[in-house]
Order: C-alpha cells, then sequence, then structure tokens
C-alpha cells in the first residue's frame, strides 16, 4: 500500500510521495518530489485498493491500460507535446506499472468550478484556444493511429502559468486501425453515441469522430461555464444505474436514439457566447457577436452530429472553423491557438549529471547513449525547470 513519504524508484530516479492529488476507481495520482533539483512531478500509479478486490480479468485490463499509456506517451517526440501531457519518466512499483508525468496545475473539470465559484466565464479567446489546443491533441492521438475515446474535463489538465491546456489520461486509448467493434470504453456522460449505444455485433463501432463528438460536449461545457447536455446527462444516468444495458434502457424510453442538443441548450449556448463575445451585444440579432454567435453553433452542432460521418472529417476542418468563429468576434490576430513554445534542449549537459544520486550515473549515463524517448522527455523537463 503506498502512503505519503513511499519512495518509488522507476527507470531514471527515485521519486518521494508527498500528498494525494487525484484518481479513480482505476488510478491513484500523488505529487511527488523527483531527483534533486528537478521539479515536483505528478506520479500515477494503479489503486491497489481497488485492484486488490477486482476480478483477475480487471487487474490483467488496468495494468493492460496502464503499459497501453506509457506506450503511447513514449511514442511521442517532445515537440509532439505541446498539448498532451509529458511523460518523464515510468517503471513498476509492488509488480504494478508507474508512470511519472509532468504536474500541471489542475484538471478542466476543478478550473471550472473554481471559476463558476467566483462567478467567472471563460474568456472567449481562452475558450477557442482552449478548443484550439484539444482539437490539436486529437490531432496527433490520431496521427499516432489512436483514437483517444476518454475526453472529459477530468482528463484535461490546466497549466495556469502558460493559459494553456494538455490531454492527459491515456489508458481509454484504441488503436484506429483495430476496425472491429469493441468492449465498452470510457465515460458515459461524454460520448458519442456509437460510443454508449452498441452496434449490431453488440460492440462499439468507434473512430475518430467519436473523439470529434466529446470535443462538441466539451465545447458547451466551456461556453455555458459547465452546463452539460441533456443527452450526455441521461447516458450517465442509465449507465449508473444498469452498467451498459442502459443504452437499451434510454432507447424504450425515448423510442430511439435520445435527441442530442435541444432547442432550449442552442439558445443557452448563443446566450452564453454572445455575453462571452461582447457583454454589451447579449442578446443581439446581429453584428459581430451574432455573426461569431452563428459561426460557434454551426460548429457545435457539426461536432455533435448523431452520425458520426456527419462530424468534421478532419481535424483542419475544426481548426478552420475555430478561426472564423475568432475572426467574426473581432479577435486580434486571428485565433490565439497556441502560447510560443517553451525551449527544450535535448542534450544533457555535465551539472544535470552531477545533479543525479551516485548510485544512479552509470545507468542514467548508459540512458544518454541509448537515448530513450523517457531521457529525452527527462531533458525537456530539466530545461523547463530552468525557463
Ligand atoms: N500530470 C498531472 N498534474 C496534475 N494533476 C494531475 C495530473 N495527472 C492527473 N492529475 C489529476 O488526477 C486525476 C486523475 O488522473 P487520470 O490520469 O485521469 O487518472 P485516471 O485514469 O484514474 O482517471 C485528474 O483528473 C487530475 O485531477
Ligand atoms: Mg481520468
Amino acid at each position: 500500500m503506498t502512503a505519503s513519504d513511499t519512495i518509488i524508484t522507476l527507470e531514471l530516479g527515485h521519486y518521494r510521495l508527498r500528498e494525494r492529488i487525484g484518481g479513480s476507481a482505476y488510478g491513484v495520482i500523488w505529487r511527488a518530489e523527483g531527483p534533486r533539483g528537478t521539479r515536483d512531478v505528478a506520479l500515477k500509479l494503479i489503486n491497489e485498493a481497488h485492484m486488490a478486490r477486482a476480478l483477475p480479468a480487471q487487474r490483467e485490463r488496468w495494468i493492460a491500460s496502464a503499459e497501453n499509456e506509457i506506450t503511447i506517451l513514449q511514442l511521442l517526440e517532445p515537440w509532439d507535446e505541446r498539448h498532451i501531457v509529458r511523460l518523464l519518466d515510468s517503471g513498476w512499483h509492488n509488480g504494478l506499472p508507474v508512470l511519472a508525468l509532468e504536474l500541471l496545475d489542475c484538471d478542466l473539470g476543478r478550473h471550472m468550478a473554481a471559476l463558476r465559484g467566483r462567478g467567472q466565464s471563460l474568456p472567449l479567446a481562452r475558450l477557442l484556444a482552449w478548443m484550439a489546443q484539444l482539437n490539436q491533441a486529437l490531432a496527433k492521438v490520431h496521427q499516432y493511429g489512436w483514437r483517444y475515446l476518454d475526453l472529459k474535463p477530468a482528463n484535461v489538465l490546466v497549466d495556469a502559468q502558460l493559459g494553456a491546456v494538455k490531454l492527459a489520461d491515456f489508458g481509454t486509448n484504441r488503436r484506429l486501425d483495430a476496425l472491429g467493434e469493441h468492449s465498452y470504453a470510457g465515460t458515459a456522460n461524454w460520448q458519442a453515441p456509437e460510443q454508449f449505444f452498441p452496434a449490431g455485433g453488440g460492440g462499439y463501432a468507434t473512430g475518430r469522430q467519436s473523439d470529434y463528438f466529446a470535443l462538441g460536449a466539451l465545447f458547451y461545457f466551456l461556453a455555458t461555464g459547465g452546463a452539460q447536455l441533456r443527452y450526455s446527462g441521461a447516458c450517465g444516468e442509465a449507465y449508473r444505474e444498469h452498467h451498459t444495458a442502459g443504452a437499451d434502457v434510454l432507447l424504450r424510453q425515448h423510442g430511439g436514439l435520445p435527441a442530442i442538443l435541444l432547442p432550449d441548450e442552442e439558445a443557452l449556448f448563443m446566450r452564453a457566447f454572445a455575453d462571452a463575445t461582447s457583454g454589451a451585444a447579449a442578446g443581439t440579432t446581429s453584428g459581430p457577436a451574432a455573426d461569431a454567435g452563428a459561426a460557434a453553433l454551426r460548429l457545435l452542432r457539426h461536432l455533435l452530429a448523431s452520425a458520426p460521418q456527419a462530424r468534421p472529417l478532419h481535424a483542419v476542418d475544426i481548426s478552420r472553423q475555430l478561426a472564423a468563429i475568432a475572426g467574426a468576434a473581432g479577435l486580434p490576430g486571428g485565433l490565439p491557438c497556441s502560447p510560443a513554445p517553451r525551449q527544450v534542449r535535448t542534450g544533457w549537459e555535465p551539472r544535470q549529471l552531477a545533479a543525479l544520486p551516485p548510485a544512479q550515473s552509470t545507468h542514467w549515463w548508459s540512458a544518454v547513449s541509448s537515448r530513450t524517448h523517457a531521457q529525452r522527455a527527462h531533458a525537456g523537463w530539466h530545461s523547463d525547470a530552468e525557463a
């Protein structure tokens, strides 16, 4: 069992657990102190208490899921990772996989709750920039041959200093080239219809466009200051009560697929958008706020189309629409997509080696020559700490 002050040894160094900062049935996230002279990290461990009660098949799935997450994050090059959380180190503890991730400030769910608590909403420029960043992150996941399948506020991390977001939690991903239906995966109240309602063979026929549906649900959530579509709420509740059989219950209740975006939800979205575009222009039917609102509603409808093939085909389609919204809203310089890149150094400095624990030096030095992914990421991590 892990507790505060436990030392965890991974491939590149030792980490001391400091405080638990998040988790679910599957994972437990700790803020941990890393090797001397480096920033604290987020250590993601498998939830051992739940693991002890789980059936063997479920235990295997959890381990496979953590290994999958490590594999995906290791595939990324440092320059890929601007809007994907960085893996700094990995290894095993008590026979279970562990990830050391760059530590961010909080997840998007908590960030939005804090804004709401202060009576604030997300400024329009930030809303559009975060949508663009998540679109970019999903494009990267798709480019590497995966679908993400679990986009939701709890899996998006906020870097308060940069005012940027990063995608985290890659345990649910499935390969894009695995074309058959798959078992149930993801979180019911953020899912596309094809991810919640089984296909003919009883499995789920998801694809890249399933991620775009969740991006649409997130667009609605961010623009309205945290509201959830009634469609998504209904799926979440049906799953809580009936597990995967909830899909059938909903189909019977609604005589088919429940409506996804209702007229009053569109009106709420438009009002929120008009408020964000220009406080004074709220409720206007013409002018820049109305144009931006209309373009935003077009994108929302496009992302939330019930049929996957009616959603955007590609990330470029989404980024064009976001740019059009920004242009219509008169945002200076168009779309503020990404913050300026931080400098990432790929080589090692002698003083970095000097800061390592002596017993680890040989291991670290040999890792330098083989230039593993984790080592490259670690180099970037050092330079970030100095930036
Ligand atoms: N790198 C990180 N920095 C800060 N907080 C994090 C980090 N990674 C995860 N968290 C927190 O822990 C929670 C659970 O992490 P996640 O990777 O989604 O695990 P799980 O697979 O258990 O859902 C997140 O919602 C977030 O609040
Ligand atoms: Mg998660």
